[in-house]
């Protein structure tokens, strides 16, 4: 959900032309969600640049040829809040004079009393957005800095940065904001609530060197960003900016401060992936390839934490924390993938004798989840920069609860935020449609519950081993895409399942209707007969989990046949246990195995439903309409 990108060439070293960085760079911030994008660049003069649609749009308005000039520069991806996607409600913003661009994340919300001040003040907005005062504001106390100090604005950054702190002093809400100024070759941001991280690029080649301190000037250039794929083919090395942190970047170097400008000395970390894990690699869309390296993602989740031999489960990162504090009831906050993953995890917890809920993490207040210094507040999310989530956590650690982010992003907001963090480790995933991620919080949160509950068999040890093994059998074998492509042009399509397997359907459904735009809901398997069976057609698919012989499967067969009764045609996705095969038009078989791990191999199957329908129908996959990857609204 919008995605900002900076660039500073290092006054040391040959730099490449900021419009290429910036352009590569929103490339790479797309898979976020976004309606329009634009850039600025700051040398001599401000070129400012922008256009409603897709990033090819900006590119073929703008002569890149032209633009080519080492320097300084800002882009943007908008993903529409205020006012609809127009090249004028694009950003970056500036004021009227043209000296100022800004580019901004997140919500302001006390815009609409700016904007009332500052048209007081004879300012005429061009644009709808609550973006529009941030330039302006500037502005006014860039003119008034010039007239308190007699000091022409280009007579140097102090009086930039004055007037942007003033600025950003006046506002309400979350942002993360950058600006650039006419004849000033620096970038000023800050953040609060939303993400920015810095890149630093050594000589040529930004992989190497010394990890601590400010910049001494040395390296080969500065990247500011939403997300660290925007810049990773340049540095894997970053700083990540907390809240309320401001940074300036020019050719010399970078310097971070607090709100009062005192410098902060921050740690520069070394990422973990490279260029080629944000590439396609020869599949047709990122969720493909995604879905695809489930097998190595939840391997990676695995990794050192599941002990064949002793029997035993351990999480490095919780160390000491789960004996101690898991006894305690235990909240679950997400949204949408990560809730279903929520409610699967509060299933788990709930199986072992443990008290636990999950909540929708928009409906989450500590005064209908109460919240006592005995109580573990646990958000789920793959970015770890969800608003809803980040709030609800936030609120959980004001009113005393214990915080844990199980997260995909090691330095996310949500990581940061929590008392602890548990990671899942799936790896950078560009899809807006949530697939590897969600695998992997199943798979932790399946480690999860085994290490709080101290109850594992070496029976589950080996069920949970296997399950990357079993989910590159699924790929292999599955007979999705002609299943998909047989059911395609149906009314509408219905998931189902019980226990465990209903945040499958749930999730089933989330992923279908998402990517298709197709009308699909779960709902759990037995609740069919409570309203949501007048639905059902000969035209409408209902796909069912079901899992082992016992009595769950027995009881969702029940309700498969309520379905066959009316004609509608089933699909079921199962281990073959029992004799719902009888009973289906398609099957989509998945490797035999216990119901906890079932579940994250049937999800697999429904995963490949939606991206085969979606893909014979031609939806932009990678990009659904409307959504974005990370969504820090609230
Ligand atoms: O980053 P998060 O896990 O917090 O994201 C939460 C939801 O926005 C996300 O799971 C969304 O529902 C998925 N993109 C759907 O595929």
């Amino acid at each position: 959900m919008c995605g900002i990108i900076g660039y500073v060439g290092s006054a040391d070293a040959n730099t490449p032309d900021a419009i290429d960085i910036l352009l590569d760079g929103l490339s790479e911030l797309e898979y976020r969600g976004y309606d329009s994008a634009g850039v600025a660049l700051a040398n001599a003069e401000l070129d400012v640049y922008k256009s409603e649609g897709e990033l090819e749009e900006l590119v073929s308005s703008l002569s890149v040829s032209e633009l080519r000039e080492p320097g300084v520069g800002i882009g943007h991806t908008r993903w529409s809040t205020h006012g609809p996607p127009t090249d004028t409600n694009a950003h970056p913003h500036t004021d009227d004079s043209g000296r100022v661009a800004v580019v901004h994340n997140g919500i302001i919300e006390n815009y609409q009393t700016l904007r009332d001040e500052l048209t007081a003040e004879g300012v005429t907005f061009e644009s709808e957005t609550d973006t529009e005062v941030v330039p302006y504001l500037i502005s006014l106390y860039l003119e008034s800095a010039e007239n308190a100090d007699g000091v022409r604005s280009d007579g140097g950054s102090i009086v930039y940065e004055r007037a942007f702190r003033r600025a950003i002093d006046r506002i309400e809400g979350s942002y993360a904001i950058a600006a650039v100024f006419e004849g000033d070759e620096t970038i000023y941001a800050t953040r609060k609530e939303s993400p920015l991280v810095l890149g630093i690029e050594e000589n040529g080649d930004g992989r190497a060197g010394d990890a601590d301190g400010q910049s001494t000037g040395a390296e080969g250039g500065y990247y500011l960003a939403s997300d660290v794929p925007a810049f990773i083919e340049h540095t894997d090395r970053v700083v990540y900016l907390e809240d309320e942190e401001f940074v300036r970047l020019n050719g010399e170097g970078y310097e971070v401060s607090d709100e009062d400008g005192t410098t902060i000395e921050k740690t520069v970390k070394t990422v973990d992936f490279d260029a080629e894990d944000t590439g396609k690699s020869g599949y047709d869309h990122h969720m493909l390839k995604e879905v695809h390296e489930q097998p190595s993602a939840l391997r990676q989740c695995l990794r050192g934490r599941v002990d064949e031999l002793a029997g035993t489960v351990t999480l490095e990162e919780l160390d000491t924390f789960v004996e101690q504090e898991f006894a305690a009831p235990i909240e679950f906050v997400a949204c949408g993938t990560s809730y279903h993953a929520a409610l699967y995890g509060a299933s788990l917890l709930q199986q072992r004798g443990i008290h636990a809920t999950a909540t929708i993490a928009s409906e989450y207040t500590t005064d209908r989840v109460p919240v006592d210094d005995d109580t573990l507040v646990v958000g789920i999310t793959q970015s770890g920069e969800t608003a809803d989530t980040l709030r609800a956590l936030r609120e959980a650690n004001r009113a005393g609860g214990t915080t844990l982010a199980v997260t995909n992003t090691v330095g996310s907001s949500a990581a940061r935020a929590c008392d602890h963090a548990l990671y899942i480790r799936a790896g950078p995933e560009i899809g807006v449609a949530a697939t590897k991620t969600f695998a992997s919080q199943q798979l932790t949160l399946l480690v999860l519950s085994a290490a709080v509950s101290s109850q594992i068999s070496h029976d589950e040890i080996q069920s949970l081993r296997r399950v990357p093994d079993q989910v590159r059998t699924i790929l292999e074998t599955t007979s999705a895409r002609e299943v998909a492509e047989e059911l395609v042009g149906s009314d509408a399509f219905f998931f189902i399942g019980r226990g465990l397997h209903y945040p499958v359907a749930l999730e089933g459904a989330l992923k279908f209707k998402e990517i298709t735009y197709e009308h699909a809901e779960g709902f759990a398997a037995g609740e069919l007969k409570h309203g949501p069976l007048a639905l059902v057609t000969e035209n409408t698919p209902v796909f069912a989990v079901v899992t082992g012989d016992g009595q769950t499967a027995r009881k969702t067969i029940s309700n498969i046949k309520e379905v066959e009764a009316r004609d509608a045609p089933v699909v079921v996705v199962t281990d073959g246990a029992s004799d719902v095969e009888r009973y289906a038009d398609y099957v989509l078989g998945i490797p035999e195995t216990n119901e906890r791990c079932a579940a994250v191999l049937a999800n697999v199957q429904l995963q490949l439903i939606a991206y085969w329908v979606a893909n014979t129908m031609g939806r932009s996959i990678d990009k659904p309409r409307n959504l974005a990857k990370s969504v820090t609204v609230e």
